[in-house]
């Protein structure tokens, strides 16, 4: 039996060498792993014959050949097809592909450090819907349906009508804020919450894309007053931006909050004494507030024992006020094009 399986083996070996097309290696095939009269399903037939002490042993062989042919083929039939490839005459030598090593996008990794910084006093992460209640974006936030102040948002309307009595229509997130009232109805006081999330809307121009992200913070307790805010603010940004930059609060108006206010921080470029950047001195980088009275009553807090601060800024704003990163056309930061997210 062994003998039988060595000549089979030769017969393969000196076979191989006459396939020169895809059609001779399918012929090869069938001859020898054929299902019905394939060389090796006949001798696998003939293991019956075997006596039982010697089957084991023979069957071991015999799959061993087995193995050989169908790998065999198999690197033949990947020969035939990349003629070019070099078959199994592989060069050992040639050095390795280095493979290239990835990084976050910039918008990510401003993200993570955002988050450190607000998770070291307390704040914690909460994710709120993206197709969002028009309730939770406006509504709830003090914006009645028709208040001309929702036109600052440019918002994507998911549904052209009102499909909810109390909810209104769905739309894109236009700001984090929506996610203010949200957490209110979750019941749980007091509140230092951090939403980080992707918002959406209806501008694309060199300073706006559709879709950016936004972070919000939102504190809600006993005795919360301004002091709070700016102490809160200031921290992060002396954190993020650098021991050497201040902040002021500039009165401002937002339906949400009251008193509202712009927050600028002192310019990088000129440490604050006004240059071609600042004009003043100052750059403004985001809304902030104490939660107005109907917000809180919105989310089921009473007003006269708790009060709250929130801010909500732009992420990708930040990061590139922080790198000095002069980029003239937001856009490129979404365009997925290598040449420019390579290098953050
Ligand atoms: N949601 C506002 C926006 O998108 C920013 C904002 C202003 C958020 C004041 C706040 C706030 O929480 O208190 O422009």
């Amino acid at each position: 039996m062994n003998d039988k399986i060595e000549v089979l083996r030769q017969e393969f070996v000196a076979a191989v060498k006459e396939v020169k097309t895809a059609a001779d290696l399918m012929s090869l095939e069938n001859r020898f792993l054929g299902r019905k009269r394939g060389r090796l399903t006949e001798l696998m037939k003939e293991l019956k014959g075997v006596p039982k002490q010697q089957v084991a042993q023979f069957g071991q062989t015999a799959n061993k050949l087995k193995l050989e042919i169908v790998e065999k083929i198999s690197l033949l039939k990947n020969e035939l097809a990349n003629p070019q490839g070099g078959g199994f005459d592989l060069d050992y030598t040639l050095p390795g592909k280095a493979f290239p090593i990835g990084h976050l996008h910039l918008a990510s990794q401003a993200i993570r450090e955002i988050a450190d910084i607000f998770e070291t006093i307390g704040f914690q992460r909460a994710r709120y819907p993206e197709v969002e209640w028009d309730y939770y974006a406006f509504e709830a936030l003090n914006m009645p349906a028709d208040h001309p102040a929702r036109d600052e948002w440019e918002t994507f309307f998911i549904d052209r009508q009102p499909i909810n009595k109390k909810m209104g229509q769905r739309v894109l997130t236009p700001h984090t804020s929506s996610g203010q009232v949200r957490e209110m109805e979750k019941g749980k006081l007091p509140i230092r919450m951090m939403n980080i999330s992707k918002t959406y809307r209806r501008q694309i121009d060199a300073s706006h894309v559709p879709m950016f992200h936004q972070f919000e913070g939102l504190v809600i307790d006993k005795d919360i007053n301004i002091t709070h805010l700016k102490g809160t603010v200031e921290y992060f940004v002396k954190k993020f931006f650098g021991p050497e930059r201040t902040i002021r609060l500039r009165p401002h108006h937002f339906k949400f909050t009251e008193p509202s206010f712009e927050v600028d921080i002192s310019c990088g470029v000129c440490d604050g004494q006004g240059c071609k950047l600042c004009k003043q001195g100052w750059l403004e980088l985001a809304g902030a507030g104490m939660v107005h009275p109907n917000v809180l009553k919105a989310g089921g807090i009473d007003p006269k024992k708790y009060s709250g601060f929130a801010f909500g800024w732009g992420v990708e704003r930040c990061y590139m006020m922080k790198s000095g990163l002069a980029i003239d056309d937001i856009r490129l930061l979404y365009k997925n094009d290598l040449r420019v997210i390579n290098q953050f």
